[in-house]
């Protein structure tokens, strides 16, 4: 059974003991983040939070509980995803797309439903009165300060909605958008929108920009974990974020009209800020920020945001997240994002056999690929197509290895690539467009990368020597020893 709201995915978590509920008064200012941070460090990515007292920042105590960690485990993210395993919805994407063209008329049937298997659960409008809008502020009403918003870090520019789906629609095609940015809060009815450049949402914008048309922006607390998860996936553009939501949950995604815009948004999400962006006003000053790549990112000049309706339901949780030094509990969504792009990175770049970005690497700044190499120079050709594909382009650091090699563990994807390369053969630099959050490269945006070929290279590569095995025991050595092992008694750790 899909999970519907925030508060069904909380009761599950409790369910499999991964709540802790603090009923101890917690600031939103500063304290939260200390508590989640350390769960979040700990081993397998420590307890999901509950905070049922809340002080805002007057000292007053939030009518709203907090939050936090719900996605930072391997196993609340395949919850949050209906899944017992995040490579089985790779599975299902992989069965999707390779489909042979069958011989005769019955097995041709029977691959329509597979074919329709993504369009299965649209998101579907929802009549009467959304869960999320059993309470309404309107206009003058709209007071932010009531919501436990979060200060993360001590040089933050302020309080940040950290784990927001942010929706627009595109004005020329109509597809909407649903995108996961931080939004700072600066006032009681004003925010400004942490949308990246590469990012669809800020595609839209500079589109309404273009047309000096005031732009609708709905955002949106909680909801179905599935859809929350969608927020983040970088699925392209041409694809609603909603439509994604209900095949991963094998539900549809219920949607209610907003009241002070043309969007949706999610019937079952805690709450929601309605508003719009003026674009012939001037930007505003956003940050800085303490980010996922575990430094602040400078403050910049963003657009801001006019709220005009905040809807609730009748006792709303406030949901959030917190970013910093990896590991936090962003890794577990990328991780998720990392699993299920498989088969369509494999779709364009056949060769791969597997990928994996580390925690420490957040994301784009490095990538280990393993392929199975067929021709000189592949390795090559692999990391030019991971650099011409969405936002695999802002990859910082790539790293092939061959096939054999398990890739989703770095000591092992660093132990053989780097015994691997001769450095100033197998080491290129290219250029291209880059992370916004990179604070190192020569321009905003721009800036180098570095592809390392670990791959074994062959003689029409130039390599005239011979290359050594890897080492390994003999099956039949391996075998009479574990028969022994149990009678000699050593003990090591991490065994039973
Ligand atoms: C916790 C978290 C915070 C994020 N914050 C931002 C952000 O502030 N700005 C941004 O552009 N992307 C941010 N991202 C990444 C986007 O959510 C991600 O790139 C997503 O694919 C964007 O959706 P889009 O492709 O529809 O634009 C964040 C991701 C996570 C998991």
């Amino acid at each position: 059974m899909a999970l519907d709201s925030l508060s069904e995915f909380i009761t599950a978590i409790e369910a499999i003991g991964e709540l802790h509920r603090v009923t101890q008064p917690v600031r939103a200012r500063l304290e939260i983040a200390e508590i989640a941070d350390r769960c979040m460090k700990s081993p397998g990515g420590g307890p999901a939070l509950l905070f049922e007292h809340v002080l805002l920042e007057n000292g007053s105590r939030s009518a709203f509980p907090v939050a936090i960690n719900l996605f930072g485990s391997m196993n609340r993210i395949c919850l949050a995803l209906g899944t017992g395993r995040l490579d089985q919805i790779g599975d299902r994407i992989s069965e999707m797309i390779h489909i042979k063209v069958p011989e005769g008329l019955l097995e041709k049937l029977a691959l329509l439903p597979r074919l329709a298997e993504m369009a299965k659960f649209p998101p579907r409008s929802r009549g009467g009165r959304a869960p999320c809008q059993e309470t309404i502020f309107r206009d003058d009403a709209v007071d932010l300060d009531m919501i436990p918003f979060l200060t993360t870090w001590p040089g933050d520019g302020g309080r940040y909605i950290t784990l927001p789906l942010v929706i627009t629609e595109d004005p020329a095609r109509g597809i909407r958008n649903v995108g996961m940015y931080r939004i700072q809060v600066l006032s009681r009815n004003t925010l400004a929108m942490h949308w990246q450049r590469h990012k669809v949402g800020a595609a839209h914008w500079r589109e309404m920009a273009a047309r000096k048309e005031r732009m609708p922006v709905v955002i949106a607390l909680g909801g179905d974990p599935a859809s929350v998860y969608s927020g983040s996936a970088p699925l392209p553009p041409t694809i609603d974020e909603f439509l994604f939501a209900g095949f991963l949950r094998r539900a549809p995604v219920e949607l209610a009209k907003a009241i002070t815009c043309d969007l949706e948004v999610p019937a079952e999400a805690e709450m929601v800020l309605e508003g719009y962006i003026d674009p012939a006003e001037d930007l505003v000053l956003e940050g800085p920020f303490g980010d996922h790549t575990g430094f602040y990112s400078l403050a910049d000049y963003y657009p801001r945001v006019h709220v005009t309706a905040l809807t609730m339901r009748r006792a709303p949780v406030y949901p959030a997240t917190l970013v910093g030094r990896p590991p936090m509990e962003d890794y577990y969504l990328g991780h998720a994002t990392e699993r299920i792009f498989l088969p369509l990175l494999k779709l364009t770049v056949p060769e791969i056999v597997d990928y994996h970005m580390p925690a420490p690497g957040i994301f784009h700044n490095l990538v280990f690929v393993s392929i199975d190499k067929q021709y000189p120079g592949q390795a090559w050709k692999v990391m030019n197509a991971l650099w011409g594909q969405g936002l695999m382009s802002l990859a910082k650091v790539l790293v092939v290895v061959d096939r054999e090699v398990n890739v989703r563990d770095p000591d092992e994807a660093w132990w053989v690539a780097l015994n691997h390369i001769d450095p100033e053969r197998d080491v290129r630099f290219s250029l291209g467009p880059v992370d916004v959050l990179d604070h190192a490269s020569r321009g905003f945006t721009f800036g180098s990368k570095m592809g390392i070929d670990g791959t074994r290279k062959w003689k029409e590569e130039g390599f005239e020597r011979e290359w050594p095995q890897r080492i390994e025991m003999d099956a039949a050595t391996r075998a009479r020893i574990d028969q022994l092992w149990p009678q000699l008694g050593i003990r090591l750790k991490g065994e039973e």
